[in-house]
């Protein structure tokens, strides 16, 4: 018989947090196999479903570029829901998304030198270039911008990244008009005090918490430790992929995001309210692991299914 979770609340946490579902985007974008744009649609409608709040769809970026997400039109055509967010680098992507009335776009900029030249073909400084008209623009249609700062905590070309920087970016993105941060730790080497130590250095520098998500990669088991350190620093929206899919084609050593069955095991079990149902996306992830050939390596899913 499966043992049933029990539920022991910690003191300072908060009731309830909200999980942003990057599956898929950050999943589907960094498989080999091209799934087939019904496919993701059913993925997505599973996902909402299951209680997911806020499900990343795609997207806008140059099909070269990412050719898994080169159907972003087709699908969010057939999904017919202009609440769901999208990726958009620039205003070519924001022409794009404002032709299918989206309303919620993502930016994504980076913390280093390197990764902005290798993700958006631009220098640091460039990157805001091409991101203030589009920020500019998609706030005047009305829509909501997110800012996603990848290499918050290492880059696998520079090495260590210095906080400071990290924060000077991010400054930067609310500045243009980003309405929430997302801090990704694309390749997965960040560990919780190096969490700590950055939200509290965006507290120090004005920003607060209420502003900031957390985005972490896998790669080194250290998602979930790190999801709680954030959750003590007073976060309470969360990046997280189903099934553990993921990664970045523009940096080899990203892997799988951090399992959105993961994170909602340990938040369930700490009396935190999601509105997940997790039998449900245990289903999803498990049928999606059937169309990309391999198990899911999320160990809640293993467990569950
Ligand atoms: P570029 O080649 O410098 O673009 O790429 P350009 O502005 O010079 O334009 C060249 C051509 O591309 C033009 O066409 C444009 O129209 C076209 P032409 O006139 O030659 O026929 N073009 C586009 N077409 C479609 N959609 C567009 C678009 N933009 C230009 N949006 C660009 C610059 C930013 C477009 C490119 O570098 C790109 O697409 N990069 C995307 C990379 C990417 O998607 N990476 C993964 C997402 S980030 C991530 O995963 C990290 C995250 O999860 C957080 C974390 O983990 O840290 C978010
Ligand atoms: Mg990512």
């Amino acid at each position: 018989m499966r043992q049933p979770q029990r539920v022991e609340s910690a003191t300072a946490l908060p009731d309830k947090v909200t999980i942003w579902e990057v599956g898929p985007r950050d999943g589907l974008q960094n498989e080999k196999a091209i799934v087939q744009t019904e496919v993701k649609a059913e993925f997505i409608r599973r996902l909402l479903d299951a209680g997911l709040p806020i499900v990343e769809a795609t997207s806008f970026v140059h099909p070269k570029w990412v050719p898994q997400l080169a159907d972003a039109k087709e699908l969010m055509e057939g999904l017919a829901n202009p609440e769901l967010p999208v990726l958009v680098p620039n205003e070519r992507g924001l022409d794009r998304a404002l032709e299918l009335g989206l309303k919620h776009i993502a930016i994504f900029g980076s913390a280093t030198e390197t990764f902005a030249t290798k993700n958006l073909n631009r220098s640091l400084d460039e990157q805001f270039a091409m991101f203030e008209p589009t920020v500019r623009r998609a706030r005047e249609a009305g829509m909501d911008v997110r800012a996603y700062v990848s290499m918050c905590f290492g880059d696998p070309w520079e090495g260590d990244v210095p906080v400071e920087q990290v924060v000077g970016v991010g400054k930067r993105l609310f500045d243009l008009g980003a309405s929430q941060l997302s801090l990704g730790d694309t390749i997965g080497v960040g560990t919780a005090g190096h969490v700590k130590r950055l939200i509290g250095a965006f507290d120090e520098a004005g920003l607060g918490v209420d502003h900031l998500a957390v985005h972490f990669h896998d790669t080194y088991g250290q998602a979930l430790a790190n999801a709680y350190a954030a959750l003590e620093a007073g976060v309470t929206t969360f990046d997280a992929s189903a099934g553990g899919l993921g990664g970045c084609p523009y940096a080899e050593s990203a892997t799988g995001n951090l399992a959105t069955e993961d994170l909602v095991w340990m938040l369930h079990g700490l009396g935190i309210e999601t509105g997940v149902d997790l039998e449900a996306l245990v289903a999803t992830s498990t049928w999606m692991a059937g169309h990309l050939g391999r198990p899911s390596p999320s160990r809640v899913v293993t467990a569950l299914s």
